[in-house]
């Protein structure tokens, strides 16, 4: 009898504690709809097992595969459950346009703590309101169209000396690696201009740690990569921290990113503390870095696949490199402007690859969309790939076809680059460098793909497997 009482008595200290738990790490009061919203429901689908939720299915196939099979069984508004959090999907262009752009004050950004740690908690990414428009100000203004054309050469100098460094013999390259060490240069020149090289390899050497433990499980014990890159993240604080006592000191103004941050005050705003200023540089390096590496990887193997294509792209190109007297002047602003072929390479494989497939939000009070409620404290993911691979909006998605850019995609469908407050302020650098990369690429190389050429890895955005290792050979 007395293990009975017993038994019941824990029964119900597990239920009270397990209630707590998903209370506290929810933030949702009830999974049922509050009473002024009886006559709403959640939107369908399942919220899997307790506690885990649906997090093992998504992690034992292609995440692809997950959403896209719950949107076929449920629809394009469906509910899950992953990671500790219950979420709802949203893979309607109006859905996604709802919670980015017009009702994106019911939804704030939301990253793990871990993440948070690493880059900066003052990082523009985490905030909303006011210091997030302040912020955004200063680093759309240091990223503008007006402040990117002066970069032209240097990027051009960056592509021609990242690819002459190990290229062309027909040894194996990590094509990812590669493109990761271009994007970081190309980073470095939008955020400081000219850096002196003892500061960028002091840069560079941390920030390489601080990248490895951002994808690395995130326990705070000696000699794990997360511990080390909380350390690593430490030195590159005090780095920028030089960088920047250097700067006040020669009192030029400078247009680059950390110019703008530091000229805050001039603009009306209050001056930043160096932390911010430091925190919101990481950021940009997070943002910058993998990102246009993996899109470059991919348009590598596309343009490997479609040998039709690739010989258009090269016309346009030559065509180019020969009115720079064969690669002696470098490109100009105007021309990295008229490449149409290559730049609907450019938007197509942002569509294909899909590399950022969705976005994190949390709904800030209880929402109601189109008849279904989104319970305050639950995240919202609008699902980018599946809008983008739907033949609704793109026929025949699979296939690579520039022609479906000779026409403005329909509002809402294509946002490879995010929408609404939160949305890149990078796009058009991001674009030019690849733009500059293919030029430097298919005028001057040839190039194979070694090994398998199917499978792709998450790091955290796709790849392709093995960071394609590619040989690539010079053209006389
Ligand atoms: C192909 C390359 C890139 C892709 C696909 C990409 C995509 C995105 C997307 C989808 C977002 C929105 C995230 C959200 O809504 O939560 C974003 C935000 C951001 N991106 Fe990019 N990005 C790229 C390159 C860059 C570059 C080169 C930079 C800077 C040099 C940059 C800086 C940023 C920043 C600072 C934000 C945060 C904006 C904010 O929160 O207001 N990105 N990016």
């Amino acid at each position: 009898m007395v293990a009975i009482v017993a038994y019941a008595f824990i029964f119900l200290l597990t239920l009270l504690f397990s209630y707590i738990f998903i209370k506290k790490n929810t933030g949702i009061r009830s999974e049922e709809p509050h009473d002024h919203e009886k006559s709403v429901n959640l939107p369908p689908g399942s919220l899997g097992w307790p506690y885990i939720g649906e997090t093992l299915q998504l992690y034992s196939q292609d995440p692809n595969t997950f959403f896209s099979a719950r949107q076929k069984r449920y629809g394009k508004i469906f509910k899950t459950h992953i990671l500790g959090c219950p979420c709802v999907m949203l893979a309607s262009p109006e859905a996604a346009k709802f919670v980015l752009v017009t009702q994106a004050h019911l939804f704030k950004p939301t990253y793990p703590k871990s993440k948070e740690r690493l880059i900066g908690p003052t990082a523009l990414f985490f905030h909303q309101g006011d210091y997030h428009i302040r912020l955004r100000k200063l680093v759309q203004g240091s990223l503008s169209l007006d402040a990117i054309r002066n970069l032209v050469p240097h990027i051009d100098a960056t592509a021609a000396s990242v690819t002459s460094e190990s290229w062309g013999t027909g040894k194996v390259i990590n094509t990812f690696h590669e493109m990761k060490k271009f994007s970081f240069e190309v980073g470095i020149l939008a955020i400081f201009g000219h850096l002196e090289s003892r500061y960028k390899e002091e840069l560079k050497k941390n920030y390489m740690v601080v990248d490895k433990g951002y994808n690395s499980f995130p326990i705070n014990i000696p000699g794990t990569p997360y511990k080390k890159a909380l350390l690593a993240r430490k030195r590159l604080r005090q780095i920028l921290g030089d960088i920047i006592h250097e700067r006040k000191e020669k009192r030029l103004p400078e247009k680059d990113l950390l110019g703008c941050l530091m000229s805050s005050i001039k603009q009306g705003g209050q001056v930043l503390s160096d932390d911010q200023i430091a925190d919101n540089i990481i950021g940009v390096f997070f943002a910058a870095q993998d990102t246009t590496a993996s899109v470059m990887t991919w348009i590598i193997k596309y343009l490997h696949h479609d040998p039709k294509l690739l010989e258009h792209v090269k016309a346009e190109q030559n065509a180019i490199r020969i009115s720079n007297e064969q690669g002696n002047q470098p490109l100009s602003w105007a021309q990295t402007r008229n490449m149409p072929i290559t730049y609907k390479v450019v938007l197509e494989s942002l569509r294909m690859a899909s590399i950022i497939s969705f976005v994190f939000r949390e709904a800030t009070v209880d929402v109601e969309y189109k008849g279904y409620l989104i319970p305050k404290g639950w995240k919202v993911m609008p699902l980018f790939r599946n809008i983008h691979h739907n033949p609704e909006f793109f026929a025949d998605p699979q296939k690579f076809d520039l022609s479906r850019f000779e026409v403005a995609p329909k509002p809402n469908t294509f946002m490879p680059f995010g929408s609404g407050v939160h949305a890149c302020p990078g796009n058009e650098l991001a674009k030019l460098e690849l733009l500059i990369m293919i030029h430097n690429l298919v005028t001057k190389f040839r190039w194979e793909i070694e090994g398998s050429q199917s499978g792709i890895e998450y790091s955290p955005f796709p790849v392709p497997a093995n960071g394609l290792p590619v040989k690539f050979w010079r053209l006389e």
